[in-house]
C-alpha cells in the first residue's frame, strides 16, 4: 500500500523514529479509552501491591489507537522493562524460550500482532503463561526428551487488530481483554494540543477541532496530519497554526472533512457505481480496486464503517445514504438504510443454505464477547 498516504493509520517509518517524544509515559497522559484505563490503573494498583505480576492483557482494535502505546505505560506504571516483539517475528520456539529465559520478575513481555504467532511457538506460549515454565525437548529420535524448564513470573501483553483469527486456547489464556475504541474528536483535539505543546507549535482551539476531524478517529493520524500542518504554517505563514493555514493544508493534502481520502473515496465509488451500493463481499470490492482484501478490512473500513458511510450486513458491503451523500452522489433508492440493510439480510437468511464465500462477515472480530477480570 501507499506509505506516504498522510492519513494512513497504519505505522510509517516517520511514526517510528518519533513516536517516542510523542507517546504518553504515564496513565494520566493516556487521553481517552477510558474504560480500559480505569479498570487497569485498578489492576496494575493491586498487582503492586502484591508484589505479583499483572495478569496477562489482550489488547484489540485497529491500527494506531494506542496499543503499543499503553502497553509500555503498563510496564512505566509497575516500575518494570518491558521487551517487545511481534508475531512473525518470532519463528521458533527457541526464538521464544530465548526471549522467555531473559525476563526479570514480573517483566512485561509485549508482543504486537499476536494473532500472526505460528503454532508451534504459540503452543510453547500456552505453558509459560500458565505455569511460567517452558516445555523443551532435547535430542531427536527416540533418545529425546522433554525437561521442564521454570521461568520468571511475567505479564504478557498482546496486541492485535484481529481478534477474531486468534485462536481459543491463547485467547483464554489472558485474564484481561480489551478492545480499544475509536477516540471522539474531542479526545482527539486534546492529543492534538498535547502533542502540539509538546513540539512547541501554537494552535487554536477550532485548528485543533478541525484536525480532529480529520484524524479518522485515530491518534496516529491526528499525530501526522499535526506535523504536516505545521510544516505548512511554517511556509505560509509566521508558524502558528489557524483555521485558515489548516484549511488550506488539509485541501493541499487532499484530505476531505471527514479526513478521507482517495483510496476511501474509491471505495465507495466502486460500490456505488459498479455494484449499485451494495451489498457487496469484501473480496469483490478487493479485486475491483485492485487492494488486498486485509488493507481494506484492517486499514480503511473500520473508519468508513464507524462514520456511517458504510455498512457491513451478512451480505457484504453497503453504502448508506450519508455515503451517497459525502460522494456528493445522489441517494437512487426508495427505502431508507435500515429497510435496505435488512432486505439484504432477508436475502441472505433465506439463500443460508448456499454457502457464499463471498458473504464473509463471520470472521467479524467486531466483539469477543468475553470479558472478564480476574485479577
Ligand atoms: N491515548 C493517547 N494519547 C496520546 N497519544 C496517543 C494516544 N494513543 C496513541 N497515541 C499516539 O499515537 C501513536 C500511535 O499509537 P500506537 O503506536 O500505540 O498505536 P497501536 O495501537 O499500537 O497501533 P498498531 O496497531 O499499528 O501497532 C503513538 O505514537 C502515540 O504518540
Ligand atoms: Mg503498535
Amino acid at each position: 500500500m501507499d506509505d506516504e498516504r498522510i492519513t494512513q493509520v497504519r505505522e510509517s517509518d516517520d511514526d517510528i523514529r518519533d513516536s517516542g517524544s510523542l507517546r504518553p509515559k504515564r496513565l494520566d497522559d493516556f487521553i481517552g479509552q477510558s474504560n480500559v484505563k480505569e479498570n487497569l490503573k485498578v489492576f496494575i494498583e493491586a498487582a503492586k501491591l502484591r508484589g505479583e505480576p499483572l495478569d496477562h492483557v489482550l489488547f484489540y482494535g485497529p491500527p494506531g489507537l494506542g496499543k503499543t502505546t499503553l502497553a509500555g505505560i503498563i510496564a512505566n506504571e509497575l516500575g518494570v522493562d518491558i521487551k517487545i516483539t511481534s508475531g512473525p517475528a518470532i519463528e521458533r520456539a527457541g526464538d521464544l524460550a530465548a526471549i522467555l529465559t531473559n525476563l526479570n520478575e514480573n517483566d512485561v513481555f509485549f508482543i504486537d500482532e499476536i494473532h500472526r504467532l505460528n503454532r508451534s511457538v504459540e503452543e510453547v506460549l500456552y505453558s509459560a503463561m500458565e505455569d511460567y515454565a517452558l516445555d523443551i525437548i532435547i535430542g531427536k529420535g527416540p533418545s529425546a526428551r522433554s525437561i521442564r524448564l521454570d521461568i520468571a513470573k511475567f505479564t504478557l501483553i498482546g496486541a492485535t487488530t484481529r481478534a477474531g483469527s486468534l485462536s481459543s486456547p491463547l485467547r483464554d489464556r489472558f485474564g484481561v481483554i480489551d478492545k480499544f475504541e475509536m477516540y471522539t474528536n474531542e479526545e482527539l483535539a486534546q492529543i492534538i494540543g498535547r502533542s502540539a505543546g509538546l513540539m512547541g507549535v501554537e494552535i487554536d482551539d477550532e485548528s485543533k477541532l478541525l484536525m480532529a476531524k480529520c484524524s479518522r478517529g485515530t491518534p496516529r493520524v491526528a499525530n501526522r496530519l499535526l506535523k504536516r500542518i505545521r510544516d505548512f504554517s511554517q511556509v505560509m505563514g509566521d508558524g502558528r497554526i489557524t483555521v485558515d493555514v489548516t484549511q488550506k493544508a488539509l485541501n493541499q493534502l487532499g484530505v476531505d472533512s471527514l479526513g478521507l481520502e482517495n483510496l476511501d473515496r474509491e471505495i465507495l465509488r466502486a460500490i456505488i457505481e459498479r455494484f449499485n451500493g451494495g451489498p457487496v463481499g469484501i473480496d469483490t470490492i478487493a479485486a475491483s480496486i485492485g487492494e488486498e482484501r486485509v488493507t481494506i478490512e484492517d486499514a480503511y473500513e473500520p473508519y468508513l464503517i464507524q462514520s456511517g458511510l458504510l455498512y457491513r450486513t451478512q451480505k457484504g458491503r453497503m453504502v448508506s445514504r450519508l455515503g451517497y451523500e459525502h460522494m456528493g452522489m445522489e441517494y437512487p433508492f426508495g427505502e431508507d438504510d435500515e429497510e435496505r440493510k435488512s432486505k439484504a439480510e432477508g436475502r441472505a437468511r433465506s439463500r443460508s443454505s448456499v454457502s457464499d464465500e463471498d458473504s464473509d462477515d463471520n470472521d467479524n472480530d467486531e466483539d469477543i464477547q468475553i470479558k472478564f477480570y480476574n485479577v
